[in-house]
């Protein structure tokens, strides 16, 4: 129960919706940007469009996009206020200005090398080191049983063909909603340290998608990451390996 999509990662940019603001003389953009978009005096509302599927479905935008109520790891408060307006035309600045603030495995995020192996986070693993190539382009969506975590069983019943590079894994915690709740779940579903080693052993996929916070099962937390991110992705040389992509599916 497989089908192709074409994965785009999209950086998220966040920014306010404009709410159609009533026009202030004080700051010379409302007036212009509502003349320039045919809009009468800020009367009319203006309608945002957020897009999930662009080209005829050839790219999705799968990223969460961040909320307050989004589940932070290992907290039931969940993500929080991450988002402050510093600077606002309401109030005088000649241009809106937001600053944030959370951790940097807050929804939809990739895990840099890093993050487990301290002596790839000293010499400077980051994400910026992960190759592009392999983070864009197209993905098998996969299914898996729904009562089990992923095994090395349930990778080999799975028969992802040989050239598959990038595969998303749906499961259990999509059918749950689990990033739709605010509270941390621990008995999320993820990869089990032996799927995680049959993968690498018996397939060519070199990016890894799942649906909660985190790729490894949370009884499996260390060692399933330490098996996918040894083999890191550095430059696109041929040691290359492995990308882990974590938490996708907005709806
Ligand atoms: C700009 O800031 C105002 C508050 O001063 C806010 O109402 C509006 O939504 C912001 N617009 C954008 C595009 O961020
Ligand atoms: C504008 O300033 C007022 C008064 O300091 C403050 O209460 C309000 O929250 C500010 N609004 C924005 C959008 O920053
Ligand atoms: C998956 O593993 C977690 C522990 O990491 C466990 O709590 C959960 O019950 C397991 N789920 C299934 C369906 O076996
Ligand atoms: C990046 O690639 C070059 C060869 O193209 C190689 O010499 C270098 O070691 C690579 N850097 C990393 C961090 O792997």
């Amino acid at each position: 129960m497989a089908k192709i999509v074409g994965l785009m990662l999209l950086v998220q940019i966040l920014f306010l919706a404009a709410t159609g603001a009533a026009a202030s003389s004080a700051h010379p953009a409302y007036e212009e940007e509502a003349a320039a978009c045919g809009v009468g005096g800020g009367e009319e509302e203006l309608v945002v469009i957020r897009r999930e599927e662009y080209d005829g479905g050839r790219i999705l935008d799968i990223t969460h996009a961040y909320r307050e109520d989004m589940p932070s790891w290992e907290t039931d408060e969940g993500l929080g206020q991450f988002l402050w307006l510093p600077k606002s035309m309401k109030n005088g600045s000649l241009a809106n200005n937001s600053e944030m603030k959370m951790p940097t495995h807050s929804g939809t995020h990739v895990d840099a090398p890093g993050h487990v192996f301290q002596h790839y986070f000293e010499a400077g693993f980051d994400v910026d080191t992960l190759d592009l190539e392999v983070l864009n382009g197209p993905a098998l969506l996969v299914d898996v049983p729904r009562d089990k975590n992923i095994t090395a069983e349930v990778m080999e019943s799975l028969h992802i063909p040989k050239g598959v590079r990038r595969v998303l894994f749906r499961t259990l915690n999509t059918d749950r909603k689990l990033m739709w709740k605010k509270e941390c779940h621990t008995d999320y579903i993820g990869f089990m340290e032996d799927g995680a080693q049959w993968l690498v052993d018996n397939t060519d996929i070199k990016l890894v998608g799942v649906d909660y916070l985190s790729v490894a099962a949370y009884a499996d937390l260390i060692p399933s990451h330490l098996v996918f991110l040894k083999s890191r992705i550095s430059n696109g040389t041929s040691d290359a390996r492995f990308c882990i992509i974590v938490v996708l599916w907005s709806g």
